[in-house]
C-alpha cells in the first residue's frame, strides 16, 4: 500500500512510499482510510517528537474510513462499515480506564505516535477504537471527531458549561476552536469567538472579535460580569489576556501550548475571583459517542480549507502554520 513514511525527524524526511499492508490480529480492524486530519500533533510527530514507534513511521492521529477486514474475534463492525477512529490506544484495565478515562490510560498513547497512523491507504486499529458512522456524516467530519471535536467537548464538559453562561473560544478558527464554538452553542452558552477570521458567526458564534477587542466584547455580551469560561489552547501569547476575561467563579481551560509553555499569573486575581485553571486532554469514548450522535443529527460541521492526496502530504503539513490557512487541512489517501 502507499503511505507517508519517515524514519527520522524532519519534514524533509517524510516521503510517499510503498510499504506492506498492516496485518490484522484477532481483535483489530483493517481500515481503508478515506480522510485524515492534519493537526499540530501530527506536525510535531514528524518534526520534533522523539521515540515514535514503529520506525519507519506513518503519522496521522485522526482519521476515518471503511472497514476492509476484521479479526476473528471482532463482532462490533463488519467489512463495508464506515468508521471513525478514537485516537487513543488504551489497555482497558488500569484504574483510569476503569474510571472511563481512556485518554489517561497508564499504558496508553496516541495512534500515529505510539503506533502507525492514518496517512496511508490502510491502517489497523483495535476494534474497541472504532465507532460506526452513517452516510449522514461526510468523511472530513468523521475524521475530525476524535481530536478536534473531542478535545473541545471534553474541555467544555470539564468546565461544567451551563446554559446562559458566556464562553470565550480563543483561536476559534482552529481544528479544536471551530468545534468549541459549535459545542458551546449546543450546550446553551453565549459564545465569543476570538479569532483573526470572520466566518465563525456561520458556526454559531454570537460575537467574533480579535484578541485586542475581546475584553470589550465580553463585557458587552455579559452585561459587565465577564466570561464564565475561556477555552485557550494557545498558551503564552494569549493566556494572560484570557484570564483577564474571566468574571467571578470563571474557569479557563487549557489543552495546548501552541505559542509557548509559560504562564505568569496574579495569585490574588485567582483567589479573589475564585477562578479555576483547568488542564484538559483528549476525551473519553463515551464523549466520542455523544459527538458521533451529534454529527448524525447534523449538528456539527467542519470548514475544510484544503485537501491533499498522499503525494502532496508534505505540503499539507507545511501549510498547517501558513498565514493563509483558513480552516482545516485534510489528507485524503
Ligand atoms: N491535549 C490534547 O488533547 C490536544 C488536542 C488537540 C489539540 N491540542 C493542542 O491545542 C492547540 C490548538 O490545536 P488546534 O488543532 O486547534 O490548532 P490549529 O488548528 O492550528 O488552530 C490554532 C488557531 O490558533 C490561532 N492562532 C493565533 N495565533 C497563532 C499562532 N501564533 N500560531 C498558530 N495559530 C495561532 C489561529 O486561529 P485564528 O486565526 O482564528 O486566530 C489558529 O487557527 C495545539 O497546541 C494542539 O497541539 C491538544
Ligand atoms: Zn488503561
Amino acid at each position: 500500500m502507499r503511505a507517508l513514511v519517515f524514519d527520522k525527524n524532519g519534514l524533509e524526511n517524510l516521503k510517499v512510499m510503498d510499504v506492506e499492508k498492516p496485518q490484522l490480529d484477532p481483535h483489530s480492524v483493517l481500515i481503508r482510510v478515506r480522510a485524515a486530519s492534519v493537526n499540530p500533533v501530527d506536525y510535531a510527530t514528524v518534526v520534533s517528537i522523539r521515540n515514535v514507534t514503529p520506525i519507519p513511521h506513518i503519522p496521522g492521529a485522526e482519521f476515518a474510513g471503511v472497514v476492509e477486514a476484521v479479526g476473528d474475534h471482532v463482532k462490533e463492525v463488519k467489512p463495508g462499515d464506515r468508521v471513525a477512529v478514537y485516537s487513543r490506544l488504551f489497555d482497558g484495565s488500569c484504574d483510569m480506564c476503569l474510571a472511563g478515562q481512556e485518554m489517561l490510560c497508564r499504558k496508553g498513547g496516541l495512534i500515529g505516535i505510539v503506533s502507525n497512523g492514518g496517512y496511508a491507504e490502510y491502517a489497523v486499529v483495535p476494534a474497541k477504537n472504532v465507532f460506526r458512522v452513517s452516510d449522514n456524516i461526510e468523511w472530513e467530519l468523521a475524521a475530525s471527531l476524535s481530536i478536534g471535536a473531542l478535545t473541545a467537548y471534553h474541555a467544555l464538559r470539564l468546565a461544567s458549561v451551563s446554559p446562559g453562561e458566556v464562553v470565550v473560544v480563543v483561536g476559534a478558527s482552529g481544528n479544536t476552536g471551530l468545534f468549541a464554538v459549535q459545542l458551546a452553542k449546543i450546550m446553551g452558552a453565549k459564545v465569543v469567538a476570538v479569532t483573526r477570521k470572520q466566518w465563525l458567526r456561520e458556526f454559531g458564534a454570537d460575537e467574533v472579535v480579535d484578541l485586542d477587542n475581546a475584553y470589550k466584547a465580553v463585557e458587552r455580551i455579559s452585561g459587565g460580569s465577564m466570561a464564565d469560561v475561556v477555552i485557550d489552547p494557545q498558551g503564552t501569547q494569549t493566556i494572560s489576556k484570557s484570564i483577564k476575561l474571566l468574571g467571578t467563579n470563571g474557569r479557563v481551560v487549557t489543552f495546548g501550548a501552541l505559542t509557548g509553555d509559560e504562564l505568569r499569573i496574579s495569585i490574588r486575581e485567582v483567589f479573589s475571583k475564585q477562578l479555576r485553571i483547568i488542564g484538559s486532554t483528549g476525551g473519553t469514548r463515551r464523549e466520542m459517542l455523544d459527538l458521533v450522535r451529534m454529527a448524525e443529527e447534523r449538528k456539527l460541521r467542519v470548514k475544510v480549507w484544503r485537501s491533499y492526496d498522499l503525494d502532496h502530504g508534505v505540503d499539507a503539513l507545511k501549510n498547517l502554520f501558513s498565514s493563509e490557512r483558513d480552516g482545516k487541512i485534510m489528507i485524503l489517501p
